[in-house]
């Protein structure tokens, strides 16, 4: 008999409306588990989840054990820092060794564009991208999205913002693909040596100033300066940037009067946003994290569940 073929979650690009859609549906079981006095669902009894960080991270590290551990899965932290990864172990052999002890998903952080679509070569679990270089970061976009459609009811026909440091950021690729595919306009913003070309191409407005993408937006979603991935001098200062680039409530002002506030974490406070909109009425910022943990408990199940929703 062949062995089910495992599907992975790698990227959002190239996926059907439908099944993100799907997902989403999914994810709303889920986050009133996560609201009950006890938030434990039997679901992935019996199931080895393995998260693989070998870059840092808060939310999407806890957010993904937390999703296992409330669907009854066994969950394995490993870390890039104190692994031997630090003693020249490649990510071949790392995939291979935990392959070894028979995981059903392997959930990967990796600072390279392509490691976890890389480790499937390697296992025969799913595999789960948390987020990979300059690439994707799947699992965000979801919960963005389903973050915005709590709030708004729909996707389709809303203004999304997206600013800051678009070059560098997995999740701006991410939402674009998906905000797009769920038929919402996207518009980008950020100076223009953090503007990577190929973004109209994605049918995304580009510009490069805020002020035009705020202009009557559903949602402004802020980015962080990835200065890890940054290494240069495409930015004269982060003050400089804070000034002309930073959300504040004049600029704020140029949005729609029930626009969300969206940020994935870490906030650099002061930065690419002001702390009274960071902590104001109209940020969303800890719904996403509440969002994220029943969205990661959706993926889980539909890669390897083998019973029906709870
Ligand atoms: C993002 C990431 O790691 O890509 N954070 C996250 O997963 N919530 C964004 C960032 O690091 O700025």
């Amino acid at each position: 008999m062949s062995e089910p073929e495992r599907r992975h979650l790698l990227q959002i690009e190239g996926q059907k409306a439908e099944d993100l859609t799907q997902l989403l549906d999914v994810a709303e079981t889920f986050l009133q588990v996560s609201r009950r006095a006890v938030k434990k669902v039997p679901t992935l009894r019996g199931k080895t989840v393995i998260n693989m960080f070998f870059e840092a991270s808060t939310r999407t590290r806890t957010s993904f054990e937390l999703a296992g551990k409330r669907l009854s899965a066994d969950v394995i932290n490993f870390s890039g820092s104190t692994s031997s990864t630090k003693k020249g172990e490649t990510l071949r052999d790392t995939i291979a060794t935990m392959e070894a002890m028979h995981p059903d998903v392997l959930v990967i952080r990796h600072g390279a564009s392509g490691a976890p679509h890389h480790a499937t070569n390697y296992t025969s679990a799913a595999v789960v991208n948390a987020g990979d270089g300059m690439h994707e970061h799947p699992t965000q976009a979801l919960l963005d999205a389903f973050t915005i459609r709590q709030r708004k009811k729909k996707l389709a026909g809303l203004r999304v913002a997206i600013c800051g440091d678009i070059a560098h950021s997995r999740v701006a690729r991410s939402n674009a693909h998906l905000l797009r595919l769920l038929g919402a306009e996207v518009v980008m913003a950020g100076p223009g040596t953090l503007l990577p070309v190929e973004l109209e191409a994605l049918g995304v407005t580009v510009y490069d100033r805020v002020e035009p993408a705020l202009e009557g937006a559903d949602v402004a979603m802020m980015l962080r300066i990835q200065q890890e991935r940054i290494g240069g001098a495409l930015l004269p200062s982060t003050r400089e940037y804070a000034r002309q680039f930073g959300l504040n409530q004049e600029r704020l002002a140029l949005a729609k009067d029930d626009c969300l506030v969206m940020h994935p974490g870490p906030i650099n406070r002061g930065v690419e946003i002001n702390p009274d909109i960071a902590d104001g009425k109209r940020s969303v910022i800890l719904d996403q994290v509440e969002a994220g943990v029943a969205v990661r408990m959706a993926v889980l199940w539909q890669l390897c569940a083998e019973e029906p929703l709870p």
